[in-house]
């Protein structure tokens, strides 16, 4: 056997991960433990991640459906029945919309994972999807992955941070075959009034595009405000597909839970590319979700009444430290301007090194979110209030 020294090859990687931008505050995990490692108090207001518990009504049930054999095995795409029957009844509750447990409903690990894995079933390499920025960044990944190429509209906060239909141009809507809509809005807080919802479905309709609704926020709202579904609009089923997370609304970001609704024929191709991907999400969170959705009504209220806490709390510490912070209807983000004479990365950097203060520079989610930061509601008052107040101390 020759013992010859092998010599160092490299094995190229596909052309389409170079256009990947970085995932945002994917270096923070490595800082922040350096940080922490040096004794910094380190105050994460990053991800969009709180430090709440999730219902005991969903732990108790996790726990209960682990002891049970069966729920160890593959769920596929199918899942658990309880899991889907319990969405179906919610969605009719919440929002007065029928649909079928089976054929317009799936489970999902995560929503992340069915946003960026839908198109896949609607884009073929050359077309087109238009994409807010800034935004969440699975719209664009799911887009490159799939050899599509994203068209990003700015949000303009004059706009009201609505994604602006009317002057898309003529050759992109042509092109066009996914609308990524995400209101109440990651990063902006922003939320679309319903005769916009409407104008949305009009033009999907007419241009043929698939709606893609990112309803991840629609029950962390404030003062009254109800978000609704797309299908509570007139058309919307015909063209848009919506997606739901236990993440923010049971604090269950770990659990990774999550479902899609939309048409027999959407849910049957997004089902159709997770049977190659992925086996569905484990039995036993269908189950706890099941549960946590059973606690809708008694335990949903006052986890949305802790956010309320928390936003008034940040937005008031923030004003006091001179940032010009609107409040936010709904969300767990407050969004507001870098101070002048700076930029939103440069800021964010600061905030971390010389305050222990995690925020997403607006830069990160999209050139057009420049000028701009993102807190969370992720911690108490107190340390919001706190962190807040670090940032007004960068000059
Ligand atoms: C707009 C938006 N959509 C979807 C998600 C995904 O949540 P998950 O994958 O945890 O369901 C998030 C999470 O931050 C989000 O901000």
């Amino acid at each position: 056997m020759s013992m010859a020294t092998t010599e160092s090859i490299h094995v190229p990687l596909a052309d389409r991960l170079t256009g990947f931008p970085p995932y945002p505050l994917g270096d923070v995990p490595q800082i922040r433990r350096e940080l922490r490692a040096k004794g910094v108090d380190v105050i994460d207001l990053g991800a969009g991640d709180a430090d709440l518990a999730p219902p005991p009504a969903a732990v108790a049930a996790l726990e209960a459906a682990s002891k049970d054999p069966a729920m160890s095995r593959y769920p596929f795409q199918l899942g658990l029945p309880a899991f889907r029957e319990a969405v179906a009844a919610w969605m009719e509750k919440r929002f007065g919309v029928r649909l079928d447990a089976y054929r317009e409903i799936l489970p999902l690990i995560g929503s992340k994972e069915g946003i960026a894995h839908l198109a896949f079933c609607y884009v073929d390499p050359g077309d087109v999807t238009i994409i807010p920025d800034p935004g969440y960044q699975p719209y664009v990944g799911g887009t490159l992955l799939s050899g599509g190429e994203p068209f990003t509209v700015p949000l303009r906060q004059e706009n009201g941070f609505l994604v602006d239909i009317e002057a898309l141009p003529a050759d992109v809507v042509r092109r066009a075959r996914i609308l990524y809509v995400n209101y109440p809005n990651n990063p902006t807080s922003a939320v679309a009034p319903r005769d916009y919802l409407e104008q949305a479905v009009t033009f999907c309709r007419e241009n043929r595009i698939l709606l893609a609704f990112d309803n991840a926020y629609s029950e962390i709202a404030f003062d009254g405000y109800r978000p609704p579904c797309i299908f509570e609009i007139d058309g919307a089923k015909d063209v848009a597909i919506e997606f739901h997370s236990f993440s923010k609304t049971y604090n269950m970001t770990g659990w990774r839970i999550a479902w899609a609704a939309g048409s027999a024929e959407t849910i049957a191709a997004l089902s159709r590319v997770k049977s190659f991907t992925d086996t569905g999400p484990f039995l036993c969170v269908q189950e706890a979700a099941r549960a946590a959705l059973g606690s809708y009504d008694t335990w949903v209220p006052g986890n949305v009444e802790a956010f309320r806490l928390r936003r008034d709390a940040l937005v008031a510490a923030l004003r006091r430290s001179g940032f010009d912070c609107p409040l936010p209807r709904a969300t767990m983000y407050a969004w507001f301007r870098v101070p002048p004479g700076t930029d939103s990365r440069t800021f964010a950097r600061r905030a971390l090194l010389e305050q222990g203060v995690v925020i997403m520079p607006g830069a990160a989610l999209g050139p057009a979110g420049d000028g701009y930061l993102r807190a969370a509601l992720t911690q108490s008052p107190a340390r919001l209030a706190e962190a807040a107040r670090r940032l007004g101390a960068i000059s």
